[in-house]
């Protein structure tokens, strides 16, 4: 297994592109299994959870193109089955998402259950309620979710909790049911916007996507459509926390600042100078520690749970005390265990993470346990004296495009090691 290799110490300067957002590429790439053509998808981050999907779609009978700047032509026309076996879902919990358009479109599903994940159990009810209600005969048998239907028929469907997945899952299996469906207490995240607007092109009506109810006019067919999906905002904010930990001063291309008002207000309360422009955002920390700051996570416009094991290892370097609250997920603290090992002064409260900064952390060698988990152990590396190794590092490969050579381009110490040869003894 490859694991990463930091020397910290350095403070990050300089310029990076930031990369086509994972979570709008996995449902818009989705999204094109409705229509009665090809779409072309452009601004695809290169990843292995894109890897995955298209396996997924690829195993299903469709065809995929890619040039070498990651635009995908997928042509959905030639569709043999729609089966989404548990082997590619259990490395992909996202693969839920091929289940509303499969149904919406060739009326059966077969989606394996996605199973728990080191961040809690993650259930999918939500989805399966929801397409009950829109008509779908759906059972549970096996691992699978079996899901069978004649046209789906527009309803108004009022969502327990809001989950993102859950509303586009809804989103795309209404765009072509019969009649109207409204979505109450959706989602507002950009990615269901982008998704939104993707499915517009391709002929869809959806209005109301960023607010909590989305209102969709149901179509009879849809048509391929050429759409580039938008810049990554967890990505952005990964690199603003790495460059802030590390008193430097980075130039970040190719973003959308609009996306990340929560996450550039506690930088700024950090004690970051922060300029933005239309696409680009500017972070200026002039040599100085950060100051600690309280985080409360919570669904979007508030400030992202996939940002929480960041500023976690931010509070751990950061000057003063700084409580991070995890509302979204159960179990979301595992980096605060692997940062305590390298130093840090942090203790657990229930589902709060309560930090006395400390002025150096110690490298150490560490295990990634989930995607965001294992960028906030790569950033406390950054800030560590001496050598910090981070192992199971595929989970980070999910989610970041070549994240040593974008920090490497910023002046970190940071090597990719080849796996260690495990032999048999039998
Ligand atoms: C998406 C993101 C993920 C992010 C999360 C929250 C993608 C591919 N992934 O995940 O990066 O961390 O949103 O912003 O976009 N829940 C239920 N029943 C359901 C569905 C969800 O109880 O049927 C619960 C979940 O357990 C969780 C909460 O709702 O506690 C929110 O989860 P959800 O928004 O669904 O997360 P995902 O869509 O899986």
């Amino acid at each position: 297994m490859e694991r990463l290799l930091i020397r910290g110490g350095r403070s990050l300067e300089g310029d990076i592109r930031i990369s086509g957002a994972k979570n709008a590429a996995l449902p818009i790439m989705a999204a094109t299994l409705l229509a009665d053509g090809p779409s072309v998808i452009g601004n695809i981050p290169d990843l292995h959870d894109i890897t995955t999907t298209m396996e997924l779609l690829g195993r299903m009978g469709v065809r995929l193109t890619v040039d070498e700047r990651m635009r995908v032509e997928i042509d959905p026309t030639c569709i043999d089955n729609c089966h989404a076996p548990y082997e590619l879902v259990k490395t992909m919990r996202a693969s839920i998402l091929v289940l509303g358009p499969l149904l919406a479109r060739h009326g059966e599903a077969d989606v394996s259950l996605p199973g728990g994940c080191a961040i809690g159990t993650r259930p999918v009810n939500l989805h399966v309620e929801g397409l009950r209600a829109l008509g779908a005969d759906i059972s549970v048998a096996n691992g699978y979710i079996r899901a069978r239907c004649r046209r789906l028929k527009g309803t108004r469907l009022v969502m327990d909790l809001v989950t993102v997945t859950g509303t586009e899952n809804l989103m795309m299996a209404a765009v072509l049911a019969e009649g109207q469906t409204i979505i109450e207490n959706a989602a507002r995240e950009p990615e269901v916007v982008d998704l939104a607007n993707c499915l517009n092109a391709m002929g869809a009506r959806v209005s109301g996507a960023g607010t909590d109810t989305i209102t969709i006019e149901g179509v009879e067919r849809l048509s391929g459509t050429r759409y580039e999906v938008l810049p990554d905002r967890i990505e952005t904010g990964t690199f603003l926390v790495a460059a802030a930990m590390t008193g430097g001063r980075v130039h970040l291309k190719n973003t959308a600042p609009y996306l990340l008002d929560a996450v550039i207000g506690k930088l700024r309360e950090s004690g970051a100078e922060i300029t933005v422009g239309e696409d680009w955002i500017a972070l200026d920390m002039g040599g100085r520690r950060p100051h600690a700051v309280n985080v409360r996570t919570a669904p979007y416009p508030a400030y992202p749970t996939d940002m929480q094991a960041q500023i976690c290892a931010l509070n751990a370097v950061a000057e003063g005390v700084g409580m991070v609250t995890e509302t979204v997920f159960e179990n979301r603290f595992m980096h605060v265990l692997e940062i305590q090992r390298m130093g840090a002064d942090v203790r657990l409260e229930g589902h709060t993470a309560i930090s006395n900064g400390v002025e150096r952390l110690t490298g150490a060698p560490v295990m990634a346990t989930d995607l965001r988990a294992s960028a906030s152990l790569v950033l406390a590396g950054l800030v560590s004296e001496g050598d910090t190794l981070v192992d199971r590092i595929y989970h980070i490969d999910r989610g970041y495009e070549c994240i040593e050579e974008k920090l490497a381009q910023l002046g970190a110490d940071i090597r990719r090691m080849p796996g260690e040869i495990v032999r048999s003894h039998a």
